[in-house]
């Protein structure tokens, strides 16, 4: 198993798992479109979020198949309220069912966090669905403290 960096113009080849995060999450956020098209307006969307900001993407490679992925980038918020503004942002997480605990998710998540770490980074925010104990175990388990709950208010 190998974990590479990802370039901008491959990231149509993340398209698949980009779906299947997507559909695993919509168990947890009832508000996400899920249909054939998803994956396609992620990498979209995604694409968009690459010409803005320092983005990182590692893939992890079984032979030449992408079996999981991690996700993020860097944004600065307004120096002169924060101590440290430069902020890395840990977007999203994945690993094929088939490829799961075997150290991939855990491995994936430190080379994105090193990576902030190297452009000077000195906080890693993620956001995790409160229902996802695994994901809270594992980044727990990284050095991660929960720092802000998101209430979620349905209205009608
Ligand atoms: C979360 C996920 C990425 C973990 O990937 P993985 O390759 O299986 O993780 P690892 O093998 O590196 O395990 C890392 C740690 O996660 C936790 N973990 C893994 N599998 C677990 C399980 N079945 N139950 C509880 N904790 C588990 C453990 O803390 C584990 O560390 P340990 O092996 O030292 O005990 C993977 O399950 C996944 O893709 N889930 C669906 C998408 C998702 O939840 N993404 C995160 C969004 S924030």
């Amino acid at each position: 198993m190998k974990i590479v960096q990802l370039k901008q113009k491959q990231l149509s080849q993340i398209e698949d798992l980009e779906m299947e995060l997507w559909r695993f999450e919509s168990r947890f956020n009832k508000n996400f479109k899920v249909n054939k098209n998803s994956g396609r307006h992620l990498i979209k969307w995604l694409k968009n979020i690459t010409k803005h900001s320092k983005w990182v993407c590692f893939v992890a490679k079984d032979n030449r198949q992408i079996v999981g992925f991690v996700t993020g980038w860097i944004y600065k918020k307004q120096r002169t309220l924060y101590k440290h503004w430069k902020v890395g942002y840990g977007c999203d997480l994945y690993v094929r069912p088939a490829f799961r605990g075997k150290g991939l998710g855990r491995h994936l998540m430190k080379k994105m966090i090193n990576w902030f770490g190297q452009q000077g980074a000195r906080y890693v925010e993620i956001d995790i669905y409160q229902k996802n104990k695994k994901s809270f175990t594992l980044n727990h388990s990284l050095g991660f403290k929960d720092h802000a709950t998101r209430l979620v208010l349905r209205l009608k």
